[in-house]
């Protein structure tokens, strides 16, 4: 008998023997690697809680021209107010060459009385304050950070913050008489 057949033979045995073990390892750690992934996948997917507060409804119908109000949608304060004719009169009249963000008022509303922003700062984050005074021209909001001025249309007149009040998503319901806040129509 030719003993370097049979270890040829051995070799290639072995080596086969290897490889199976070797491709079945690599298999189970790919089944393994996937049945791990699965939860994480899973995991990222938004909750029932998180996806309930994707969108928020607010109820305007006791809201009195020039009052305004605060919501929170998605960990964000969202200012609504309902402006005077003359407020909107005020920032319909004020020439775009002027703003640093220039932005007519009609881009950010859908109707002339209502206005909605959300109420962070465009320079670092503050929550500004509103402002409300005798004459249109002056209301709107003031960031006590640093002094940035918003106009009533949420478009910054004054200050560091680069650009104007973000608009969200919004869609008027019930009659007009709410705002689901995170929805479009
Ligand atoms: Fe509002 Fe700086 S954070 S002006």
């Amino acid at each position: 008998m030719d003993s370097s057949n049979n270890n040829t033979h051995d070799t290639a045995g072995q080596a086969s023997r290897r490889d199976f073990l070797l491709l079945t390892a690599g298999a189970m750690g790919a089944i393994g690697g996937c049945a791990a992934i699965v939860p994480f996948v899973s995991s990222m997917n938004p909750s029932a809680d998180v996806l309930s507060q994707s969108s928020v409804d607010v109820d305007i119908a006791n809201v009195k021209p020039g009052d305004s109000l605060t919501v929170m949608w998605r960990g964000k304060p969202v200012f609504i107010r309902r402006r005077t004719d003359e407020e909107v009169k005020s920032v319909r009249d004020i020439s775009l060459k002027t703003l640093k963000d220039p932005q007519t008022d009609e881009e950010r509303t859908k109707v002339p009385e209502w206005l909605v922003v959300v109420g962070i700062c465009t320079h670092l984050g503050c929550i500004p304050t509103v402002r409300k005074s005798m004459d249109p021209m002056e209301d709107g909001w003031l960031c006590a950070c640093h002094g940035s001025k918003y106009d009533a249309s949420g478009r910054i007149l004054q200050g560091p913050a680069p650009r104007n009040l973000d608009v969200p998503v919004y869609t008027f319901i019930n009659n007009n008489k709410a705002i689901r806040i995170g929805e479009s129509a």
